[in-house]
């Protein structure tokens, strides 16, 4: 996986996306507002469906917002370039994504009363999706070499740094009641339910109808014909849609048709050495 980059406190960042100064005001100088929500998560693990959900939402599944603001203008991620001009025109609450590890997040959370969604992926699935996005995201140099983007992965060298620093250093927030985790499998297995459990945790009260809207207009198929949600409004020189689709497949369990069962073993064995201090397990590990 190839990129121009720098490192910002040991983690990699993209100098076409970021910068020393916008990492430095998303830790240090943001504001977080107590009625904020913000969409956290690694690279590729289901960024944009769950922006989808939780503006749906928002609107009480009235599905106008996401059919005429671009996604990522709607909830913007806080560490990027262009963040300080997307914030501006946010309504409140505020919904606002950010990839950033745990020990870089805005530190006015801290005392805050906002809300963090913490979506989680198979990294093998994340690994898949993001060689595949690697191709058009005109940040990265294309290359087709699978197993160098396996050991960039689990080398730390992935841009926002290493998958399993990430989970655990997000993990310590878990039993706080501003903490809600959910795994992309368990989002593709029961849509219906986790929005119902999401709607529970921001404290919003939909109807039957209205749920049924949000699960509707989040569906894979609905956000791919959305041009507002399938990143084809996305400028040229960012992406290079001759070369692919944002919206690629949106199932779980890709990887098995392209790590060889050695990949796939070495993976795991370097997972479970790697997690075997979190005494946890999530439900991708099931799949
Ligand atoms: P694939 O490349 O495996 O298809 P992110 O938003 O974090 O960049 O993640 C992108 C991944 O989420 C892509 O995975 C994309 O297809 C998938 N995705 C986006 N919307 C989805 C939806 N409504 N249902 C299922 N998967 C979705």
């Amino acid at each position: 996986m190839s990129f121009e980059h720098f490192m910002y406190k040991g983690v990699r960042f993209a100098t076409k996306a970021h910068s020393d100064e916008t990492l430095n005001f998303a830790e240090n100088e943001f504001e977080v507002f107590d009625d904020d929500v913000y969409n956290v998560t690694y690279p590729k693990s289901g960024t944009n469906w769950m922006i989808e959900i939780l503006n749906l939402i928002k609107h009480d599944g009235d599905a106008t917002i996401c059919q005429t603001v671009p996604i990522y203008d709607r909830s913007p991620w806080l560490e990027v370039l262009t963040f300080r001009d997307q914030m501006r025109s946010l309504t409140h609450p505020r919904i606002i994504s950010s990839h950033l590890p745990y020990q870089l997040f805005a530190k006015s959370f801290l005392s805050s009363k906002a809300k963090i969604v913490y979506t989680i992926r198979n990294p093998k699935d994340i690994i898949v999706s993001l060689f595949h996005f690697s191709k058009i995201l005109c940040l990265f140099t294309a290359n087709n070499d699978f197993q160098k983007f396996i050991d960039d992965f689990l080398e730390g060298k992935a841009l926002y740094g290493l998958w399993f620093d990430h989970i655990k250093g997000w993990m310590q927030m878990k039993g706080d009641s501003r903490f809600f985790f959910i795994t992309y499998e368990e989002l593709q297995k029961d849509h219906h339910g986790s929005v119902i459990r999401l709607c529970k945790f921001l404290g919003k009260d939909l109807t039957d109808a209205q749920i049924d809207s949000v699960v509707k207009h989040s569906s894979f198929s609905s956000m791919k014909e959305n041009k507002m949600s399938n990143w084809s409004q996305m400028s040229s020189d960012i992406l290079d849609h001759t070369k692919g689709s944002f919206l690629r497949k949106g199932v779980s369990g890709d990887w098995k048709n392209h790590f060889t069962v050695a990949q796939s073993e070495y993976f795991d064995k370097v997972y479970r050495e790697k997690m075997k201090d979190l005494n946890m397990s999530f439900y991708c590990e099931e799949e």
